[in-house]
């Protein structure tokens, strides 16, 4: 080891968000390194999703400071977080949000697409992803003909497409058995392993906690324990 410091994919700090009158996050503060799976975990309404939402940039805390890919959140537009999302994260929200309109193959196309990349090769790779989650015979279909779990396979292909530096995943195997969930958490695990991207994992399964290097475990809305994994 040359004792290097790492820069954090993922810096949160002092974190405090509430929604009307419900206080959802209290001063949470979590670092994600480069490569490094993360467990978030945590009885049902303890905050888990909004801390993903923020740690994504999706929701702009209202105390705190989030640092994103060495990028601090605040002094970005609106124009360039979106960029920035787009170009260096994968996000696999907990209620599948696949575009309604749009075949399986496109919605899973769309962040290449919406890149500017070329339609043919954006369909191309988005089938290699369909096929690597075994969604290979559902590429026509329409998002509302798919069951949870294929929603959610074909959110995490939607994710991973791009190939991102770190993919935030929201309970991404909620809806599955247990072993189509395993399989889909080996495959969005081990692409970013593969690529050495980070992983934060939302979840309230232990197994698919134990294949984490470190748990955080929330409880109303504060860092209750972390454990280093592995
Ligand atoms: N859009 C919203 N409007 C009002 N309250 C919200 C909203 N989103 C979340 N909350 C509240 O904030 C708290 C934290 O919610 P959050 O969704 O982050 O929890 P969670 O840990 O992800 O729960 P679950 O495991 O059920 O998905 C809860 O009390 C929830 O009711
Ligand atoms: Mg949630």
């Amino acid at each position: 080891m040359t004792g290097t410091v790492e820069t954090p994919v993922v810096e949160l700090h002092g974190i405090e968000h509430s929604y009307r009158r419900t206080v959802a996050l209290r001063g949470v503060a979590l670092r994600v390194l480069p490569e490094e799976v993360v467990a978030v975990t945590g009885p049902s309404g303890c905050g888990k999703s909004t801390l993903l939402h923020v740690a994504a940039g999706i929701v702009r805390p209202q105390g705190g400071l989030v640092r994103l890919l060495g990028q601090d959140l605040d002094r970005l537009d609106e124009t360039e977080r979106t960029r920035l999302r787009r170009r260096r994260v994968g996000i696999v929200l907990q209620f599948g949000q696949l575009v309604p309109d749009l075949s399986v193959l496109d919605n899973v196309a769309l962040p290449l697409l919406l890149e500017g990349h070329d339609r043919q090769a954006a369909r191309t790779a988005a089938a290699s992803w369909l096929e690597r989650t075994g969604m290979d015979d559902a590429r026509d279909a329409t998002p509302a003909e798919l069951s949870g779990g294929q929603s959610q396979r074909a959110a995490v292909a939607r994710a991973l497409v791009t190939g991102p530096a770190v993919v935030f995943a929201d309970e991404p195997t909620g809806s599955m058995d247990t072993l189509g969930g395993e399989l889909l958490l080996d495959l969005l695990v081990g692409a970013a392993r593969e690529r050495g991207a980070s992983v934060v994992l939302v979840t309230h399964d232990n197994v698919v906690a134990a294949r984490a290097d470190r748990e955080v475990r929330l409880r109303d809305g504060v860092i209750e324990t972390e454990s280093v994994l592995r």
